[in-house]
């Protein structure tokens, strides 16, 4: 995962709980990656996880409230990455048609070593979409929490059902989402 997720995720817990609950945590990870991690890096996906991890036992939080905490807080710091005529739109549902190419276009131009998730969405009807999200990761969680971090910063209620494909290797989430 790009150096830029684990800042935004140091900048998070700092928020959260101050510099010295994040002292503590960093004392108590075991990371893969030895030097600090920076914006433009690349780490082990496996190393977000112990921050997470070590995090959720320091604070008492299960991993899944940590994660959609997480996503729940992001979005308006996702937006600052990439050009605003990518990010910035008139209804939520034209960010969801856009995210695909939000994530495997204009994430790889800044950062050709990304690996992105894969979102398929299509248009349903006024006020509806139906997002695929696949990535080995299946980070359902955080997922959910960019969701509802969207739906806050547009000010329109997103509600969704999901079915779960289940495949060779991971899994793939069917989200219904309906604005409003
Ligand atoms: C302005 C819009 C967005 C930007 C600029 C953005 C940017 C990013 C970046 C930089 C990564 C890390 C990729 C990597 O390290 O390879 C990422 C991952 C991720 N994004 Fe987004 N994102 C945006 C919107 C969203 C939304 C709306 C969702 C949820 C529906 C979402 C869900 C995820 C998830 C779950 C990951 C974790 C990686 C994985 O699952 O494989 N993102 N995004």
């Amino acid at each position: 995962m790009k150096g830029h997720i684990f800042n935004l995720l140091e900048q998070f817990i700092i928020e959260q709980a101050g510099d010295e609950a994040f002292e503590d945590i960093l004392d108590a990870c075991h990371f893969i990656t030895k030097d600090p991690f920076i914006r433009s890096g690349t780490y082990p996906d496996e190393d977000l996880i112990e921050l997470v991890n070590k995090t959720c036992e320091r604070l008492n939080l299960s991993p899944k409230d940590a994660h959609f905490g997480f996503g729940k807080w992001i979005f308006p710091h996702l937006t600052k990455i990439a050009p605003p005529q990518v990010t910035t739109f008139q209804h939520p549902k034209e960010l969801f048609l856009q995210l695909d190419h939000i994530h495997r276009v204009e994430l790889k131009k800044i950062w050709p070593d990304a690996e992105p998730p894969r979102f398929k969405c299509i248009d349903t009807g006024p006020d509806t979409v139906t997002m695929t999200y696949d990535s080995r990761r299946e980070m359902i969680d955080l997922v959910e929490g960019v969701i509802e971090s969207v739906a806050i910063n547009y000010n329109t209620p997103i509600k969704f059902e999901k079915k779960v494909h289940k495949g060779p290797e991971h899994n793939v989430y069917e989200y219904f989402l309906t604005f409003g």
